[in-house]
């Protein structure tokens, strides 16, 4: 077994609304070894995004364990919780979150900031390249289609070198022929080592995850690692 970046077990997670308990997730357990790429699928409420926010330290289990890169997350005070996330994560949304008056360099600048780290610039450089925008670094994001938006969201998220992107639907807001250049970006760092955990609707990229993680009421329904593995035999 290859070395395991995050390990889950019992993942639970109960929302409180009122008197109303939700029981978004239900002792989930799994684990991804680096480097691999997981499409998490399920229908409008069974937790996906609960589980990614989890995963990536923005909220905490109510029940159940989670190590990331061999730390265990649980009972970590938020400052710790602050400082493995930037360490280790990088999220991409459904809707951008890009700042409408900073350009393209400078959005993807932001993390870095909070970052206290010397000589960036050609950091930055480097991912507007790789997510192929430097013909737009000065563009403000009312200048950008929505999959150069995706991009500027994408570069944003590498720039601090994280070993785990999560993204929640990120092509959710993008027309198939943009989706799947995005898909290819994904892709392509995923073949530079980086982990993926991505959350889609959209069947094409499901298919080209190694693995898929159906959610179904907040459990895992069943797996299918053989969708990538059959694509993989087939070219
Ligand atoms: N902050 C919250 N407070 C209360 N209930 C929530 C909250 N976030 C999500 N839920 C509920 O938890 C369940 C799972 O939601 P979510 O993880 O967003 O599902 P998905 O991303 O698969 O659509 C849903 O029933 C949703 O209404
Ligand atoms: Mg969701």
């Amino acid at each position: 077994m290859k070395e395991e970046i995050i390990l889950a077990k019992g993942l639970t997670k109960i929302y409180h609304r009122g008197s109303e308990e939700i029981h978004a997730l239900k002792e989930v357990s799994f684990a991804v070894a680096k480097g691999e790429f997981v499409a998490i699928v399920g229908p409008s409420g069974s937790g996906k995004t609960t589980l990614l926010n989890l995963l990536g330290c923005l909220d905490t289990p109510s029940q159940g364990s989670l190590r990331l890169d061999g730390t265990e997350v649980s009972g970590l005070k938020e400052k710790d919780l602050v400082k493995l996330r930037r360490k280790n994560i990088g999220f991409v949304f459904q809707q951008f979150y890009l700042l409408p008056t900073l350009t393209v360099r400078e959005n993807i600048e932001l993390p870095l900031l909070f970052n206290k780290r010397n000589s960036y610039q050609s950091k930055i450089d480097e991912v507007i390249e790789l997510v192929g925008l430097s013909a737009r670094a000065g563009h403000l994001p009312s200048q950008l289609s929505g999959g150069e938006m995706q991009r500027v969201a994408i570069g944003r998220a590498l720039v601090n070198e994280p070993k785990i992107i999560l993204a929640d639907e990120p092509t959710g807001n993008l027309d198939s022929a943009t989706s799947l250049k995005i898909f290819d970006l994904f892709q392509n760092l995923n073949s530079q080592g980086l982990t993926l955990i991505i959350v889609t609707h959209n069947v094409e990229i499901a298919k080209l995850a190694h693995r898929v993680i159906h959610l179904r009421d907040g459990e895992i329904a069943q797996e299918a690692s053989s969708v990538g593995l059959s694509r993989k035999i087939r070219r």
